[in-house]
């Protein structure tokens, strides 16, 4: 991967560093419930301190349609922040723009942190606006890019500050960067991806490229069934789309054409309706009832499965392979992440995972911490699976390059 400028490459001592986060963290009734992309912050965080340098955080949460929505606001992430500092005390500014940033921008002292309102309360954050972006930029001299899990927006924050001010990647940006290019680059084979979430239509360009990339697809949760389906099976109440059986075909056949093998499940638990504990059956996919939906996959998959990963050298995993929130559907999600999760301890395997619905799964069984990396990004994620060019990265490789070419010619 080409390079770009990291935290060591640019003076950050005594500067205002505008630091882009990604707080968009899962809260219910102003309580963080899951704070992974706070505590992943900390070492770019540590570092611009130990540098004494003034940190402004900036962050969108959720999707406040660009105007100010108090229940969204980014004052709750106060606590949780100095808490993660060790109590390190962390200011709030009620603005992300105009005077009330500028002035709790100029209350700063050296090696402290402020944090400015949710970004989304300005309509032009997610326009691109380019004078929004000058007024962020005007806050500081340096600016940092943490949020990979953001980048794939093309906003004022994200690529339209980069133009006005000195960048570099943050520790979690370069530390993403680094294990998610090696999917691709110099991942040990085979590699396995396993693929799973509600849609296919969600996921069609995501499965395309994995055709030529991966050495096999094992594809699991609702997502299976439009494939089924398109092999004729009857798939009775499952979640399905009926409309996309070309495009699955199509798919299968993109892979025979690459030498990509997709495993799809030969059993599914079916239940009588979409319940935590409904009534349920195993059946092979060739007798799925009329009356039931498929919510997991079954034995005989797992076990097929399971073979197919103690063959793997590098795992991927987006999406989760049933309703892992209603148990007991939740079974065949767990047995499997288990199986990753000790292929990787007895280093038999590398294990990447990324996606909202994959973490949730991941850490409703306990089992994050097992894998070898856990991107901290979704959307993200999945487009840079995709093979697509994330606006964000992008700023930052062109910065790489102009610096290369000013040392080269000094
Ligand atoms: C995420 O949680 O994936 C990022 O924060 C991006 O959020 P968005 O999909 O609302 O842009």
């Amino acid at each position: 991967m080409a390079d770009f400028p990291r935290l060591e490459d640019i003076n950050v001592t005594h500067k205002t560093v505008l630091v882009r986060t990604d707080l968009n963290v899962p809260m219910q009734g102003g309580k963080v419930m899951d704070n992974t992309r706070i505590l992943r912050l900390l070492p770019t965080l540590n570092y611009l301190i130990k540098k004494k340098a003034k940190i402004v955080l900036l962050s969108h949460f959720d999707r406040p349609g660009g105007k100010f929505v108090p229940s969204l606001s980014l004052a709750p992430l106060v606590d949780p922040l100095s808490q993660a500092l060790g109590g390190r005390p962390v200011k709030f500014g009620v603005d992300t723009i105009g005077p009330a940033a500028a002035e709790a921008v100029k209350k700063l002292e050296y090696g402290e942190v402020l944090l400015l309102e949710n970004l989304r309360f300005h309509a032009e954050e997610e326009k691109g606006d380019a004078h929004f972006a000058r007024e962020l930029a005007s806050l500081g001299d340096v600016f940092v890019n943490d949020a990979f899990s953001a980048s794939h927006r093309k906003h004022a924050s994200i690529t339209g500050i980069a133009q006005y001010l000195p960048v570099a990647a943050g520790r979690l940006m370069e530390e993403e960067l680094s294990v998610l290019s090696g999917i691709f680059s110099d991942a040990k084979k085979p590699v396995t991806a396993v693929i799973g979430g509600a849609k296919v239509s969600t996921k069609i360009a995501l499965l395309s490229n994995l055709t030529k990339t991966m050495d096999t697809l094992i594809i699991g949760g609702a997502m299976a069934n439009t494939f089924l389906c398109a092999q004729g099976f009857s798939v009775g109440k499952s979640l399905c789309e009926p409309k996309l059986k070309a495009t699955a075909l199509r798919i299968l056949k993109a892979a025979e054409k690459n030498g990509c093998r997709i495993l799809l499940p030969t059993d599914v638990v079916v239940a009588k309706s979409f319940k935590a504990g409904s009534e349920c059956i195993v059946a092979d996919v060739g007798h799925i009832p009329a009356w039931g939906m498929a919510v997991d996959v079954g034995p005989a998959s797992i076990q097929l499965f399971s073979e197919e990963l103690h063959r793997s050298k590098t795992v991927v995993w987006n999406g989760p392979l049933g309703a892992y929130e209603l148990s007991p559907f939740d079974a065949g999600n767990i047995t499997l992440a288990r199986i990753v999760a000790k292929l990787t301890s007895g280093k038999k395997i590398r294990s990447i995972a990324g996606g909202g619905d994959t973490l949730a799964g991941l850490s409703h069984s306990g089992l994050s911490a097992e894998f070898s990396y856990v991107s901290t990004a979704g959307g993200a994620f999945l487009e840079w699976l995709e093979g697509k060019t994330l606006p964000g990265v992008a700023v930052l490789m062109k910065a790489g390059k102009n610096n290369t070419k000013a040392r080269s010619k000094g």
